[in-house]
């Protein structure tokens, strides 16, 4: 294929049927073949059906790879960046249960670390699914991100210097997954 289509596309065509054909063939699998890049608009498209739509702008261009790569690629942009953010929390409050001796505080702190070991381990379990490319399961596990998340919000003291936050990036971010898995999930890449 690689080496007639060339010299068919080239070839001054005489009739009206092999000029479609040539048009046909030139076009077609190129089409098929590449990836669409995703542009701005569809990143605003995907951001504005999130729950804040500019962090989530700010949050998927804070990687590098988002300028260059796919609707499938940007998937496992968001996955990486609530598995960091999920990470980073559980190791915020790790050590705030240190620096803690108030027990109905230290209780609900051990609550949200439960809910954010929780959070990361369907992050990853999201990964697996995203690598097999089961996008219905994957749009799933960011749903029930959410859940964990959630559950963390409900107990979360409000006098926290960084929880309250904490939460409502982390909960941004598989806000984002889901938004994404459910278009991959209608194809609509
Ligand atoms: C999540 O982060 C941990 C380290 O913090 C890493 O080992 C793991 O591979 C990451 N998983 C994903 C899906 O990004
Ligand atoms: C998780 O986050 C902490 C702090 O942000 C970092 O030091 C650590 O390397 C990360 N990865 C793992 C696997 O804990």
């Amino acid at each position: 294929m690689k080496q007639i289509v060339p010299s068919f596309c080239s070839s001054s065509s005489s009739s009206l049927i092999s000029l479609l054909l040539a048009i046909f063939l030139c076009i077609s699998p190129t089409q098929s073949r590449i990836s669409v890049k995703i542009g701005s608009n569809v990143l605003s498209q995907i951001c504005a059906q999130t729950e804040d739509p500019n962090s989530c702008l700010k949050d998927l261009q804070s990687d590098h790879r988002t300028a260059s790569t796919d609707l499938y690629g940007l998937a496992q942009v968001s996955i990486n960046l609530a598995n960091a953010t999920g990470n980073e929390t559980k190791t915020k409050i790790k050590s705030q249960l240190g620096q803690t001796t108030d027990p109905t505080l230290y209780d609900k702190y051990l609550k949200c670390l439960d809910s954010y070991v929780n959070a990361v381990s369907k992050i990853n379990y999201a990964n697996e699914r995203w690598s097999i490319k089961d996008f219905l399961a994957l749009e799933a596990a960011a749903s029930d991100c959410l859940i964990d998340i959630n559950s963390c919000k409900d107990v979360t003291p409000p006098t926290s210097p960084f929880l309250p936050q904490q939460n409502d990036k982390s909960h941004l971010l598989c806000n984002i997954m889901s938004t994404i898995a459910k278009r991959l999930a209608a194809g609509n890449n």
